[in-house]
């Protein structure tokens, strides 16, 4: 299989994010006062630690930040979820079960990542629940045949590397590093999406079709996972000054735009928009951009699955209360086991 463009230069520049969090935990700390220490840690490209003071308004936004990106991991089980017992091979079938995985495990890094910020576990399910903290949108819609696995992984889990990959150098340590772990695994899964539509590109007419037809219909959700555009994104500005956010939404989705259409061609699949085009003067291709107000509307709840995806959650919590509640008494029980030995 030929090497898609693009994607190795990613993972340098995971490695290299890897690289300046190790630099920068050996560095030696300037001492101030508390507000003067945390801007200078930013100004330095330093790493803020969750012994460290920050702004409150530094600690909500990566609490509401992080536990978007965790309920995200999570509900995004479901759409992949829904193909394990019907992939058409044990060998997709073992990796789909694997990548499903890998993401209930990105979920995990990213609660216990919020939890270093004071925010507490279970408040943050019951605020996924009752709606109040959000997940992506784009997991919101249905994968209706096989191939949308491999779209799910080839464009999803693309749009999230370019997303993620920036937050390995975020200002705050827990979330940095939990990245790093989570982008390596998104490259892997990116892969695995693309050698699948591969693989069906190649096959019968059908398959073909049943792929194009995928990608037809994951490719404008995907550009707008990114976000609205920079005019209308409320916390971009702040989020680039703390150092939380390194590109603003615009700039990912082009970079995303300009990462795909070169592995479009390497599939030989088409991306579902005329407009496609180099723009020799800009050093970027033109693009349509996706429907915001769709954006908005699935947002707010009123995507095809919204309702499905809630209710499945809901029922996950409630029929796993007797395992979770098993697991707490059994720790506890550790705990107080041990204390007795000490
Ligand atoms: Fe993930
Ligand atoms: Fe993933």
């Amino acid at each position: 299989m030929p090497e898609e463009p693009g994607a190795q230069s990613l993972l340098d520049q995971v490695a290299e994010a890897e690289r300046q969090l190790i630099e920068a935990a050996g560095r030696g700390r300037p001492d101030a006062d508390a507000e003067a220490y945390f801007d200078a840690v930013i100004a330095a490209d330093q790493k803020i630690e969750p012994r460290d003071a920050m702004p409150e308004a530094y600690r909500k936004t990566l609490i509401r930040q992080i536990a978007q990106h965790a309920h995200s991991e999570i509900i995004g089980m479901q759409p992949e979820g829904n193909w394990i017992t019907r992939a058409p091979s044990l060998a997709r079938k073992a990796i789909l079960l694997a990548k499903v995985q890998d993401e209930a495990g990105h979920g995990l890094y990213l609660y216990a990542a919020a939890e270093t910020l004071g925010a507490d576990r279970e408040d943050l399910y019951a605020q996924l629940l009752s709606g109040r903290q959000k997940y992506s949108s784009i997991f919101n819609y249905p994968t209706v045949t096989w191939a949308d696995v491999g779209a799910i992984g080839w464009l999803v889990d693309g749009a999230a590397i370019v997303n993620q990959v920036p937050l390995c150098r975020c200002s705050y340590g827990p979330y940095a590093r939990a990245m790093i772990r989570v982008c390596k695994e998104e490259s892997f899964h990116q892969r695995q999406g693309f050698q699948s539509l591969y693989v069906l590109a190649r096959g019968t007419e059908k398959q073909r079709a049943m792929a194009q037809d995928a990608i037809d219909r994951w490719w404008y959700p995907s550009l707008a996972m990114f976000g609205p555009p920079d005019a209308d994104s409320k916390h971009t500005a702040q989020s680039m000054e703390w150092k939380i956010k390194r590109y603003s939404n615009d700039e990912l989705r082009q970079k995303f735009v300009d990462m795909t259409v070169q592995q479009a061609e390497v599939l030989g699949l088409t991306l579902p928009d005329e407009n496609l085009q180099w723009n020799e003067e800009r050093g970027h291709y033109d693009y349509t951009q996706p429907d915001y107000d769709e954006l908005m509307q699935v947002i707010k709840g009123d995507g095809p699955c919204n309702r499905q995806r809630m209710a499945n959650r809901r029922e996950a919590v409630e029929s796993g209360t007797w395992v979770s509640e098993a697991a707490a008494a059994y720790a506890a029980k550790q705990d107080t086991r041990q204390e007795a030995m000490a």
